[in-house]
Protein backbone atom coordinates (compact mmCIF):
# COMPACT_ATOMS: atom_id res chain seq x y z
CA UNK A 1 0.00 0.00 0.00
CA UNK A 2 2.56 2.19 0.62
CA UNK A 3 4.57 1.52 -2.82
CA UNK A 4 0.88 2.18 -4.77
CA UNK A 5 0.55 5.78 -2.49
CA UNK A 6 4.03 7.14 -3.72
CA UNK A 7 3.45 5.41 -6.97
CA UNK A 8 0.29 7.34 -7.08
CA UNK A 9 1.81 10.71 -5.46
CA UNK A 10 -0.52 10.13 -1.93
CA UNK A 11 0.23 10.66 0.99
CA UNK A 12 0.54 6.76 3.37
CA UNK A 13 -1.45 6.96 6.54
CA UNK A 14 -0.06 3.98 8.57
CA UNK A 15 -2.00 2.73 11.72
CA UNK A 16 0.40 1.43 14.53
CA UNK A 17 0.43 0.90 18.38
CA UNK A 18 1.87 1.43 21.48
CA UNK A 19 3.29 -1.66 21.48
CA UNK A 20 6.51 -0.40 19.30
CA UNK A 21 7.80 0.49 23.14
CA UNK A 22 9.14 -1.43 26.09
CA UNK A 23 6.53 0.32 28.42
CA UNK A 24 9.58 0.80 30.92
CA UNK A 25 8.36 4.89 30.63
CA UNK A 26 5.96 5.67 33.43
CA UNK A 27 5.25 9.25 32.05
CA UNK A 28 4.50 8.17 28.82
CA UNK A 29 6.19 8.28 25.64
CA UNK A 30 7.02 10.83 22.79
CA UNK A 31 6.63 9.87 19.02
CA UNK A 32 10.65 9.61 18.35
CA UNK A 33 11.15 7.59 21.71
CA UNK A 34 13.13 4.77 20.48
CA UNK A 35 11.27 1.92 20.02
CA UNK A 36 12.01 -1.30 21.91
CA UNK A 37 8.82 -4.19 21.29
CA UNK A 38 8.52 -6.30 24.04
CA UNK A 39 6.49 -9.15 22.02
CA UNK A 40 6.01 -10.39 18.43
CA UNK A 41 3.10 -7.84 17.50
CA UNK A 42 5.06 -5.25 18.21
CA UNK A 43 8.07 -6.15 16.28
CA UNK A 44 5.62 -6.73 13.55
CA UNK A 45 4.26 -3.03 13.83
CA UNK A 46 7.70 -1.70 13.81
CA UNK A 47 9.12 -3.40 11.44
CA UNK A 48 5.78 -2.23 9.41
CA UNK A 49 6.63 1.34 10.61
CA UNK A 50 9.76 1.12 8.74
CA UNK A 51 8.99 -0.19 5.46
CA UNK A 52 6.01 2.51 5.37
CA UNK A 53 8.64 5.04 6.05
CA UNK A 54 11.01 3.21 3.88
CA UNK A 55 8.40 3.03 0.41
CA UNK A 56 6.40 5.86 0.99
CA UNK A 57 8.24 8.83 2.42
CA UNK A 58 5.63 11.19 2.62
CA UNK A 59 3.89 8.83 5.78
CA UNK A 60 2.22 9.97 9.00
CA UNK A 61 2.27 6.88 11.09
CA UNK A 62 -0.30 7.20 13.57
CA UNK A 63 -0.20 5.18 16.58
CA UNK A 64 -2.65 4.35 18.82
CA UNK A 65 -3.62 2.14 21.85
CA UNK A 66 -6.28 0.31 23.77
CA UNK A 67 -8.63 1.76 20.92
CA UNK A 68 -12.71 1.31 21.75
CA UNK A 69 -15.33 1.92 19.25
CA UNK A 70 -18.14 1.58 17.73
CA UNK A 71 -17.50 -0.90 14.63
CA UNK A 72 -15.18 -2.95 17.01
CA UNK A 73 -12.65 -4.99 16.72
CA UNK A 74 -12.92 -7.92 14.54
CA UNK A 75 -9.93 -9.59 15.45
CA UNK A 76 -10.60 -9.24 19.21
CA UNK A 77 -14.51 -9.38 18.54
CA UNK A 78 -15.86 -5.74 19.96
CA UNK A 79 -14.34 -3.50 22.35
CA UNK A 80 -13.45 -3.61 25.93
CA UNK A 81 -16.24 -1.40 26.66
CA UNK A 82 -18.80 -3.61 25.71
CA UNK A 83 -17.37 -7.04 26.97
CA UNK A 84 -17.15 -4.76 30.37
CA UNK A 85 -21.20 -3.68 29.97
CA UNK A 86 -22.12 -7.21 29.27
CA UNK A 87 -20.17 -9.32 31.95
CA UNK A 88 -21.98 -6.38 34.64
CA UNK A 89 -25.08 -7.09 32.98
CA UNK A 90 -24.28 -10.89 33.46
CA UNK A 91 -23.57 -9.88 37.07
CA UNK A 92 -20.32 -11.80 36.76
CA UNK A 93 -17.34 -10.98 39.11
CA UNK A 94 -15.08 -9.14 37.26
CA UNK A 95 -10.83 -8.99 37.81
CA UNK A 96 -9.09 -6.50 35.89
CA UNK A 97 -4.81 -5.39 35.56
CA UNK A 98 -4.45 -2.47 38.09
CA UNK A 99 -0.22 -2.76 37.34
CA UNK A 100 -0.50 -1.98 33.78
CA UNK A 101 -1.34 2.06 31.88
CA UNK A 102 -2.07 2.94 28.51
CA UNK A 103 -4.33 6.02 27.11
CA UNK A 104 -7.48 4.43 26.11
CA UNK A 105 -8.21 5.55 22.80
CA UNK A 106 -11.77 6.30 20.82
CA UNK A 107 -11.49 5.17 17.58
CA UNK A 108 -13.57 8.17 16.46
CA UNK A 109 -10.98 10.53 17.97
CA UNK A 110 -8.01 8.68 16.39
CA UNK A 111 -9.68 9.58 13.28
CA UNK A 112 -11.09 12.90 13.57
CA UNK A 113 -7.12 13.14 14.47
CA UNK A 114 -6.14 12.00 11.53
CA UNK A 115 -8.16 13.96 8.83
CA UNK A 116 -7.30 17.30 11.13
CA UNK A 117 -3.29 16.40 10.07
CA UNK A 118 -4.08 15.48 6.73
CA UNK A 119 -6.21 19.13 6.13
CA UNK A 120 -3.36 20.47 7.81
CA UNK A 121 -0.85 18.87 5.70
CA UNK A 122 1.05 18.20 8.34
CA UNK A 123 4.97 16.97 7.84
CA UNK A 124 5.54 13.09 6.97
CA UNK A 125 6.45 11.34 10.37
CA UNK A 126 5.22 9.78 13.20
CA UNK A 127 2.12 11.06 15.29
CA UNK A 128 0.15 9.89 18.37
CA UNK A 129 -3.44 9.93 17.90
CA UNK A 130 -3.86 8.67 21.62
CA UNK A 131 -6.32 10.12 23.86
CA UNK A 132 -4.66 12.04 26.37
CA UNK A 133 -3.99 10.99 29.78
CA UNK A 134 -3.13 7.56 31.09
CA UNK A 135 -4.96 4.79 33.52
CA UNK A 136 -4.67 1.28 34.70
CA UNK A 137 -6.85 -1.13 33.00
CA UNK A 138 -8.47 -1.22 36.56
CA UNK A 139 -9.46 2.46 36.90
CA UNK A 140 -10.41 2.49 33.23
CA UNK A 141 -13.28 -0.17 33.95
CA UNK A 142 -13.80 1.47 36.85
CA UNK A 143 -14.89 4.78 35.27
CA UNK A 144 -16.87 2.67 31.95
CA UNK A 145 -19.01 1.87 35.13
CA UNK A 146 -19.52 4.86 36.88
CA UNK A 147 -20.02 6.57 33.86
CA UNK A 148 -22.78 4.31 32.90
CA UNK A 149 -24.51 4.12 36.37
CA UNK A 150 -23.58 0.03 37.46
CA UNK A 151 -22.31 -1.25 40.25
CA UNK A 152 -20.59 -4.93 39.54
CA UNK A 153 -18.60 -6.93 41.48
CA UNK A 154 -15.37 -5.57 40.12
CA UNK A 155 -11.80 -5.85 41.86
CA UNK A 156 -8.35 -5.18 40.71
CA UNK A 157 -5.22 -7.53 40.15
CA UNK A 158 -1.66 -7.87 39.20
CA UNK A 159 -0.84 -8.83 35.59
CA UNK A 160 1.37 -11.28 36.97
CA UNK A 161 2.91 -13.69 35.16
CA UNK A 162 1.77 -13.39 31.49
CA UNK A 163 1.64 -15.84 28.46
CA UNK A 164 2.54 -12.96 26.19
CA UNK A 165 4.40 -9.89 27.43
CA UNK A 166 2.78 -6.52 27.38
CA UNK A 167 4.63 -3.49 27.56
CA UNK A 168 4.00 -2.11 31.63
CA UNK A 169 3.30 1.55 30.70
CA UNK A 170 2.63 2.43 27.12
CA UNK A 171 1.00 5.94 27.33
CA UNK A 172 1.49 8.19 23.94
CA UNK A 173 1.71 11.90 24.23
CA UNK A 174 1.04 13.95 21.57
CA UNK A 175 4.25 16.24 21.71
CA UNK A 176 3.42 17.34 17.82
CA UNK A 177 0.40 18.47 17.42
CA UNK A 178 0.92 22.00 19.41
CA UNK A 179 4.29 22.86 18.05
CA UNK A 180 1.81 22.58 14.60
CA UNK A 181 -0.43 25.30 16.12
CA UNK A 182 -3.50 22.27 16.17
CA UNK A 183 -5.47 22.07 19.53
CA UNK A 184 -4.42 18.40 21.47
CA UNK A 185 -6.78 15.26 21.45
CA UNK A 186 -9.26 14.68 23.84
CA UNK A 187 -8.85 13.30 27.09
CA UNK A 188 -9.67 9.50 27.83
CA UNK A 189 -12.78 10.34 30.11
CA UNK A 190 -14.03 12.56 27.99
CA UNK A 191 -13.71 10.09 24.83
CA UNK A 192 -15.48 7.10 27.02
CA UNK A 193 -18.48 9.93 28.54
CA UNK A 194 -18.79 10.70 24.77
CA UNK A 195 -18.87 6.97 23.45
CA UNK A 196 -21.02 5.18 26.37
CA UNK A 197 -23.41 8.37 25.54
CA UNK A 198 -23.25 7.54 22.17
CA UNK A 199 -23.18 3.68 22.78
CA UNK A 200 -24.88 1.29 19.91
CA UNK A 201 -27.39 0.21 21.94
CA UNK A 202 -27.54 3.06 23.81
CA UNK A 203 -28.64 5.20 20.66
CA UNK A 204 -30.77 1.84 20.09
CA UNK A 205 -32.92 2.25 22.89
CA UNK A 206 -33.42 5.98 22.87
CA UNK A 207 -34.63 6.23 19.58
CA UNK A 208 -34.53 3.14 17.18
CA UNK A 209 -34.40 5.36 13.98
CA UNK A 210 -31.43 7.06 14.90
CA UNK A 211 -28.73 4.62 12.38
CA UNK A 212 -25.68 6.81 12.64
CA UNK A 213 -22.98 7.92 15.02
CA UNK A 214 -22.53 11.75 15.53
CA UNK A 215 -21.14 13.90 12.63
CA UNK A 216 -16.83 14.38 12.60
CA UNK A 217 -15.48 17.53 12.60
CA UNK A 218 -17.24 19.38 15.25
CA UNK A 219 -14.44 20.10 16.97
CA UNK A 220 -11.74 20.33 14.41
CA UNK A 221 -10.16 24.00 13.81
CA UNK A 222 -10.94 24.61 9.91
CA UNK A 223 -8.66 23.37 7.53
CA UNK A 224 -6.18 26.35 5.46
CA UNK A 225 -7.31 27.48 2.59
N1 LIG B 1 -7.24 -2.89 18.97
C1 LIG B 1 -6.41 -2.10 19.64
O1 LIG B 1 -6.55 -1.88 20.84
C2 LIG B 1 -5.28 -1.41 18.92
C3 LIG B 1 -4.39 -0.59 19.64
C4 LIG B 1 -3.40 0.11 18.96
C5 LIG B 1 -3.28 -0.02 17.60
N2 LIG B 1 -4.12 -0.85 16.91
C6 LIG B 1 -3.96 -0.97 15.46
O2 LIG B 1 -5.19 -0.62 14.86
C7 LIG B 1 -5.39 -1.37 13.65
C8 LIG B 1 -6.74 -2.06 13.70
O3 LIG B 1 -6.74 -2.93 14.81
P1 LIG B 1 -8.07 -3.63 15.29
O4 LIG B 1 -7.80 -4.20 16.63
O5 LIG B 1 -9.21 -2.68 15.12
O6 LIG B 1 -8.13 -4.83 14.29
P2 LIG B 1 -9.33 -5.43 13.46
O7 LIG B 1 -10.66 -4.93 13.83
O8 LIG B 1 -9.12 -6.90 13.52
O9 LIG B 1 -9.05 -4.84 12.03
C9 LIG B 1 -8.04 -5.33 11.25
C10 LIG B 1 -8.42 -5.03 9.84
O10 LIG B 1 -7.36 -5.45 8.98
C11 LIG B 1 -7.87 -6.33 8.00
N3 LIG B 1 -6.85 -7.33 7.75
C12 LIG B 1 -6.29 -8.17 8.63
N4 LIG B 1 -5.38 -8.96 8.01
C13 LIG B 1 -5.39 -8.58 6.72
C14 LIG B 1 -4.67 -8.98 5.58
N5 LIG B 1 -3.77 -9.96 5.64
N6 LIG B 1 -4.92 -8.36 4.42
C15 LIG B 1 -5.83 -7.37 4.33
N7 LIG B 1 -6.53 -6.93 5.39
C16 LIG B 1 -6.32 -7.53 6.56
C17 LIG B 1 -9.11 -6.95 8.58
O11 LIG B 1 -9.98 -7.31 7.55
P3 LIG B 1 -11.22 -8.31 7.84
O12 LIG B 1 -12.16 -7.63 8.75
O13 LIG B 1 -11.78 -8.51 6.46
O14 LIG B 1 -10.62 -9.54 8.44
C18 LIG B 1 -9.67 -5.78 9.40
O15 LIG B 1 -10.45 -4.91 8.58
C19 LIG B 1 -4.21 -2.32 13.55
O16 LIG B 1 -3.25 -1.73 12.70
C20 LIG B 1 -3.66 -2.39 14.98
O17 LIG B 1 -2.29 -2.68 15.00
C21 LIG B 1 -5.12 -1.54 17.54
Amino acid sequence: MAEGARAAGSRCVYISTDYVFDGEQPHGYAEDDPVNPVNLYGVSKAAGELAVRNSCPDSLIVRGSGLFGHAGSSGKGGNLVETMLAKAAAGEPIQVVDDQFAAPTCTRDMADRILLWLEHRVPPGVYHGANRGGTSWYQFCRRIFEIAGVQPDLTPKPAGVQEVRRPLSSILLDTRSERLGLPPNRTWEDALSWYIENRPAQRQEQDPTRGRIPSLGARRPAPPP
